[in-house]
C-alpha cells in the first residue's frame, strides 16, 4: 500500500518535518517514495543502493537502458559522484542550482551501475523545491529520481497523477501540491569544451548561452535519423490515449482538419489556448494556458494532455507553439507526444 503525506510547501519546514522524516526513512530503508520537484514529480531511491534503484525502473516499467538523474541537496554532493567540473559547468551550477538544469558530468564509482545504465557519466541536479531539498538532505544519500509516470505516460505535475499511475507500486507519495515549471528540467552535456543541451527544459538555451557562450544543441532535436545520445530520447513518451496530431497553421486550417474527422464519425479534441479557444466547433476543447504567457502552457501542458484521457476521444488536434525560449521544450514534448505527427497548412 503506498502511504501518502500531505505537506504544505509553503508553511515552515519545521511544521513539516515529522513527515519529511518518515519519507526520508523510507528512502534510507532502500524504498520508493515520489516527491514533488519544481518540474515534475520525481520518483526517489538511494543512488546508491542497486536494490533500491532497481525498484524505481520496475515500478515504472522503464527500459533498464535509460538512466536516472541524481538528486542533490548541496553543492558538497557533487564531488562526491562527479569526478571533474569544467569551469563553465561550475558557473552554471552557481547561476542556476538549485533549479531546473540537469549536467552530464564523468561519474565517480559511489553509485549504482543501475543508475547511469552503465554509462560512465551521470546526470546530476538540485531541484529547487523546498521539499524535495529537505528530504534529501534528510535521508543524506543522492536520491536517483525519473518523472515518477508510468513509462510512455506524460510527467506527473500533481500528486494525484502520481497516483493514478503507481499506487500499490510504490511505498509513498510526498504531496506537496501542483509543481512549478510543468516541464522537466533541462539536459546538458558537459562532456566537451561546448556543451550540447539533449532535452529543452526549464532553462531555456538563450538562459545558459548568456551565462556561458555558445551552447549547442544536439541534431537529434532537430531531426529524426541520429542515434540518440541521451538514452531518453528514443522511447514514447507523453503519449495520450487517443492519436495526436501537431498542427502547424491558423484556426481555420485546423477547423478544416477537425472537419475532415468529424464527417469520418469521429470524435475530435482540440489542445487550444485562451485565446483561441472560442473559434473552434469541435467534440472536445481543452485549454492549455495563454499563448501571450508560454510559460503557463509548458505549466499545464502534461495536465492538459492526461485529461484528454477522461474523454470519449478519437483524434486530438494541438495548436503548435513558437519555438523560442521555454516553447523549445513544448515543443519537444509536444512532438515527442505525437510521435512527430505535424500536419502543415
Ligand atoms: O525535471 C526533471 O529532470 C525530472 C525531475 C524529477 O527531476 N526528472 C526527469 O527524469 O525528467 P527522467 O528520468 O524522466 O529523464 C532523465 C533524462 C532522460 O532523458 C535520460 O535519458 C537522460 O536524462 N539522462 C540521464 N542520465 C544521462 C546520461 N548519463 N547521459 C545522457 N543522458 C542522460
Ligand atoms: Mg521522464
Amino acid at each position: 500500500e503506498t502511504k501518502i503525506f500531505t505537506v504544505d510547501k509553503d508553511v515552515p519546514l519545521l511544521e513539516s518535518y515529522p513527515q519529511i522524516k518518515e519519507a526520508a526513512k523510507l528512502i534510507i530503508d532502500n524504498e520508493v517514495i515520489a516527491f514533488p520537484t519544481e518540474t515534475v514529480y520525481g520518483l526517489g531511491a538511494n543512488a546508491q543502493s542497486d536494490e533500491a534503484v532497481k525498484k524505481i525502473y520496475e515500478a515504472k516499467g522503464r527500459p533498464s537502458d535509460n538512466p536516472l538523474i541524481v538528486h542533490i541537496a548541496s553543492f558538497e554532493q557533487v564531488d562526491y559522484i562527479v569526478q571533474s567540473v569544467p569551469d563553465y559547468a561550475k558557473v552554471l551550477m552557481e547561476t542556476f542550482w538549485p533549479g531546473p538544469l540537469t549536467l552530464i558530468l564523468p561519474k565517480k564509482g559511489q553509485l549504482s551501475k543501475y543508475v547511469t545504465a552503465g554509462l560512465n557519466t551521470v546526470a546530476v541536479r538540485m531541484p529547487n523545491h523546498p521539499l524535495a531539498l529537505a528530504l534529501i538532505k534528510e535521508a543524506n544519500v543522492p536520491v536517483a529520481a525519473p518523472s515518477a509516470n508510468l513509462s510512455g505516460k506524460p510527467s506527473p505535475t500533481k500528486a494525484q497523477h502520481v497516483y493514478n499511475d503507481l499506487k500499490d507500486k510504490i511505498a509513498g507519495i510526498v504531496n506537496g501540491g501542483a509543481t512549478g515549471v510543468g516541464l522537466e528540467s533541462t539536459v546538458l552535456d558537459c562532456t566537451t569544451d561546448i556543451p550540447t543541451v539533449l532535452r529543452p527544459g526549464g532553462i531555456t538555451r538563450e538562459q545558459l548561452e548568456d551565462v556561458i557562450g555558445k551552447v549547442n544543441v544536439d541534431v537529434m532535436l532537430e531531426t529524426d535519423d541520429q542515434a540518440p545520445k541521451s538514452p531518453g530520447m528514443k522511447y514514447t513518451h507523453y503519449a495520450p490515449d487517443a492519436p495526436l496530431t501537431i498542427v502547424n497553421g491558423g484556426r481555420d486550417f485546423l477547423q478544416s482538419l477537425a472537419d475532415r474527422y468529424k464527417n469520418e464519425g469521429k470524435r475530435v479534441g482540440v489542445l487550444t489556448t485562451k485565446e483561441n479557444a472560442q473559434f473552434y466547433n469541435v467534440d472536445k476543447i481543452i485549454v492549455c494556458g495563454e499563448r501571450s504567457k508560454l510559460q503557463t502552457v509548458a505549466n499545464e501542458l502534461y495536465d492538459v494532455l492526461r485529461q484528454f484521457d477522461d474523454e470519449q476521444i478519437d483524434v486530438i488536434l494541438s495548436e503548435s507553439f513558437p519555438n523560442e525560449g521555454i516553447g523549445q521544450a513544448i515543443m519537444n514534448r509536444l512532438l515527442k507526444a505525437s510521435g512527430h505527427h505535424v500536419v502543415s497548412e
